[in-house]
């Protein structure tokens, strides 16, 4: 007798597109703070098509330690990390990108199910296509979504008393009250879940400001990018050679802040946000006045520990690499 091999149903992964591009809220959001009177342009505008291939080049520079001294402490804590946190359970990965971070820990974790979450569901489909091939039991949701403002999922989410994975020190681009607020946000929508969360440490300012003023200019021209994506969204008329990229630790703030400094007075024009008139706008930059990019905030152990516990979190633990650099932590309940 022949046996006709039985079809095995093939697990795909589910894909939800939440988040739609608004550019009149662009413009707004563009123009109104290039406008104020400290002059500044939103982080999040860092990361068109070539700002994030230009953050993933950065990741791979001598200079920029975060992301190798991370992924160390992750290779050399793995198990410790899985004993800590129990095997089994949902991962929710927050700005997943290409899911790598999170895949690096699957044979530690053995998650049932994982939800990879970014701004960008195209980014995610192809990961997860590629991780559904590799892991075909598992079941994968990818989730399109801007969660930098208020942190909600959707309900087919379902992350109640799963692992929070928010590597990379993106934390660090809040500012220290957002990061409290974000926290708890996370805390309250994984109810009885974890977090593992990356941190990047303070450290003598002759390691922190090269990490941001690379001598190939490649954190350069992701921050001078900003200025071609205002003049795309906002129909500006920037000129990128009149602009320097600035990078510099504040230690009163303990954040590395990037800017970008006019090299001579400039004056920059946009036609008018809000479709009120046809006229126009614009700003005068005079020689090195500068328009705020970014902030990237380093913590001690002690104020990252705290802001979880204010956040609401009773047990926490962390790994650090050798140098003290940057942390892991882990905390629960
Ligand atoms: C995404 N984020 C954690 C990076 C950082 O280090 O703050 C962004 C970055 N900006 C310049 N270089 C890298």
């Amino acid at each position: 007798m022949t046996m006709t091999p039985f079809p095995v149903a093939q697990k795909k992964p589910q894909l939800l597109r939440l988040h739609h591009q608004d550019d009149e809220a662009s413009r707004v959001e563009l123009a109104t703070g290039l406008l104020a009177e400290v002059s500044s342009i939103a982080p999040k505008f860092l990361y068109d098509a070539l700002g994030s291939r230009l953050f993933a080049a950065i990741t791979e520079l001598p200079e920029y330690y975060p992301t190798r001294t991370e992924a160390a402490i992750f290779t050399t804590h793995k198990a410790a990390m899985a004993a800590a946190i129990g095997t089994g359970r949902t991962l929710v990965d927050l700005g997943a990108g290409n899911c790598e971070k999170a895949a690096n820990l699957f044979d530690a974790l053995m998650p049932a199910r994982y939800v990879a979450v970014d701004i960008s569901a195209d980014y995610l489909s192809d990961a997860l296509d590629f991780l559904q091939f590799r892991h075909p039991a598992m079941d994968l949701l990818g989730i399109g979504i801007d969660f930098s403002t208020t942190f909600t999922l959707p309900p087919q989410a379902d992350i109640e008393d799963c692992v929070v994975f928010y590597p990379g020190s993106s934390i660090g681009n809040f500012t220290p009250v957002q990061a409290e607020v974000f926290l708890r946000q996370i805390r309250a929508a994984a109810k009885g879940g974890g977090l593992l969360i990356g941190v990047d440490l303070v450290k003598p300012v002759s390691v922190l400001e090269p990490a941001y003023d690379d001598a190939l200019g490649v954190t350069a021209a992701f921050n001078r990018n900003m200025l071609t994506i205002s003049n795309r969204l906002l129909d500006a008329d920037f000129n990128v050679s009149d602009f320097r990229h600035i990078a510099c630790f504040n230690s009163r703030e303990s954040r590395i802040e990037m800017h970008l400094e006019a090299l001579r007075e400039v004056t920059v024009c946009w036609p008018d946000v809000n479709g009120a008139s046809t006229g126009k706008s614009g700003r005068v930059f005079h020689a090195g006045e500068r328009i705020h990019t970014e902030n990237s905030y380093k913590y001690t152990l002690d104020h990252f520990a705290t802001l979880l516990h204010v956040a609401g979190y009773t047990k926490i633990r962390y790994w650090t690499d050798p140098n003290d650099w940057f942390a892991v932590f882990w905390a629960d309940h």
